[in-house]
Formats: C-alpha cells, structure tokens, sequence
C-alpha cells in the first residue's frame, strides 16, 4: 500500500511517499526557520504562507523522487491536528484537494501519534512502552498500549521542553532553533557550573507533570544565584540548563517505567535528536530506549504516511472527504486518539 503523507502543523512543509508503513520512498521538508529566526520563534501567519507558496512543488518533488506516478499511490493522509491552525488548513486543503481530483482516499492523522511512530519506522518495537514526546509545542510522557491506544500520562504544566531551548538560545544571543545550538555549545560546557533547579511539578499537580518556566526564568535572571562556578561561560549555563531540563525527562520517565512494570522506552520529536538525552537513555541497561533516526525527529511527512497505514489496517479513512477538518488543540484529553 502506497501512501503520500502530508504535514504543515507548524513551521515544515514536508511530503513523503511511504510503502507498506515502513518502506520511505522519498520525504522531503522545507524548512521555514530562515523566516522565523529573526523573531525567535514561530509566526502562524509566516508560518501559513510559506506553506501555500512551497506545498505544491514539494508534494510533486516527493512523488517525483519516490519514482512512483500519481496513478500507483493508494491513499493521501494528512496532519488534521494538533497544531496552528492557519498551517493545518494549507495541508488538509492540498490533501482533501488531490483526494478528490485523483480519487482517493483520505486518512486524517494526529501529529503527536504520528510523531510515535516515527520511532518504528526503524525500529521493531513491542506494546506496551512508555512514550517520550519532547518538541517544541508538546512534552507529553505518554503510555502506548497500541498503535491506535496512547494515553497521556504527564504533561508540561507550561513551556514545553524544546520552547524553554529555543527561548534560553534567545536570551543568550544563540540564535533560533536554540535546541541544535545548545546542543553542541553544551559540549564545551561543565554541566556542573550552575546548579539550577529541577524542572519539576509537585505531586499534587501530576506526578508525571513539568514545568519548564521556572528553569527558563532561573537561567534568564538567577544564574548568578545558583552558580557553583566563579565565572560560568555561555557553554557551562547551557549545559548546566540542558542537564536539567532532561534531567527531569528522564527521572519522569524512570518513575513511569517503574510503577508501569515496563521497561521498553521509545522518544520522539524534535528535542530527541538531543545528544545528552540519547547518552543518558542509551546508557541505562535497566531499560530499552528506541530513537528514530534524526532525521525522522523533526516534523516530517514519512511519520505521517506511516501511521495512516495502521489507521487504514483498522478500517479508520475518512468516509465523507468534504468533513476532514483541522483543529488546533488534541480532541480528547486523555486518550490521544
Ligand atoms: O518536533 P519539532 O521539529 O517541531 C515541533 O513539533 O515542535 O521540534 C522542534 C523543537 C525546537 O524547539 C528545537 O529547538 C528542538 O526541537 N530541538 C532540539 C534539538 N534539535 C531540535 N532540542 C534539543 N536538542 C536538540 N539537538
Ligand atoms: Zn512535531
């Protein structure tokens, strides 16, 4: 089965050509962050018209690569949800559009069970696990019981994991993406420097629930407070910030693997391309971490055909094209479904 998936949730416009779930035939992204950088973050309108200038030459540059015509592909499945809504709309019009003019079906699919999946896209993985969701819009520890049953077990009480990067990037001067930057400043750093405080909520709130905004605020106006170092450098305060900010991740998750009987993890989005969260997962015998390849990190259009395959394998295609709609929030709270 042949599917060409589509994604414009936030700030990417990617398309991708997928067999059988699995099998990449092509994906192909366009970046927006040349347009965003200079705000330091995401503008929804940039956002929605550089989807429309660049989503028909690339869902056409996907095919093309692929090496498959318009004819051979069986099913078009789109991110609905959740997401800026003006980006969602360029997708599922371009989606719902192609769907009718070719004759063919039309899968809707949620952008954070897609973004799961792009871990078993490479990798062969048996339910039940514990889900990592760390991006940019989301930090969601998750409990996937099967490809179509994830429930949200803990979330961020504010920032999510990848904003708090991108926003101490900010206040540094790094530029944007900050996560990247961070990333391999971080290396240079003493982890040790400053001893900010954890990213983490109290009990009462959700014991698997954190809050990035007051490490964020600690880097921004209290580094001199928690500093252990006379002089930390910009390398030593962001890798003191990113210790902690996956620190917390990590001790969430061992919580989670502990008082679930699992010790299968998988982590997804942008902020799993992070090289100290993957040392520190990989490194721990006592559980089974799974990443996909970085590539397959940020938001793109293979994760999306490939979980659509599953959907269509349940019989989950939409049956009246013209009522496919986005939305900008997930639709139930609990379940990610
Ligand atoms: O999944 P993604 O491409 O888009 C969203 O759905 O948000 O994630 C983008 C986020 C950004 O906040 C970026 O700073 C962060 O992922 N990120 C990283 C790294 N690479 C990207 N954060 C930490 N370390 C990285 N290596
Ligand atoms: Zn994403």
């Amino acid at each position: 089965m042949i599917i060409l998936g589509i994604e414009s949730s936030c700030d990417d416009t990617a398309a991708a050509i997928v067999k059988n779930g699995k099998e990449i035939l092509s994906n192909i992204r366009a970046s927006q962050d040349e347009f965003h950088r200079e705000y330091y973050g995401v503008v929804p309108e940039i956002a929605a018209r550089k989807h429309l200038q660049c989503i028909l030459p690339l869902i056409e540059k996907s095919i093309k690569k692929a090496h498959v015509t318009e004819k051979e592909i069986d099913h078009i499945a789109v991110t609905t949800h959740p997401g800026l809504l003006g980006s969602l709309l360029i997708g599922v019009i371009a989606a719902k559009t192609l769907a009718y003019t070719w004759g063919k079906g039309l899968v809707a699919v949620n952008h954070l069970l897609a973004h799961m999946y792009s871990v078993h896209m490479t990798n062969c993985i048996t339910y039940p696990y514990i889900g990592l969701l760390v991006s940019g819009g989301h930090t969601l520890l998750l409990h996937a019981r099967s490809v179509l049953d994830i429930r949200i077990i803990g979330t961020t009480a504010d920032d999510a994991c990848g904003e708090a990067f991108d926003k101490v990037a900010k206040h540094l001067g790094l530029g944007y993406p900050g996560g990247p930057v961070i990333d391999k400043l971080a290396g240079k750093g003493d982890a040790h420097a400053v001893d900010y405080p954890f990213s983490s909520m109290k009990d009462k709130h959700g014991k698997y629930n954190v809050s990035y905004s007051g490490l964020k605020t600690a880097v921004i106006y209290q580094t001199d407070k928690f500093k252990k170092k006379k002089n930390p450098t910009k390398a030593d305060i962001v890798a003191s910030f990113q210790k902690k900010a996956i620190d917390t991740l990590y001790i969430k998750v061992k919580k989670a693997v502990e008082e679930y009987s699992i010790n299968t993890v998988c982590i997804a989005g942008g902020v799993a391309a992070n090289s100290y969260l993957r040392k520190i997962f990989s490194e721990d015998k006592g559980i089974q971490s799974f990443f996909p390849p970085l590539g397959l990190c940020i938001d793109n259009g293979a994760m999306v055909a490939g979980f659509a395959y599953h959907k269509i394998k349940h019989g989950d295609i939409e049956k009246e094209k013209s009522r496919l709609n986005p939305f900008a929030r997930i639709i139930k709270s609990e379940n990610l479904i």
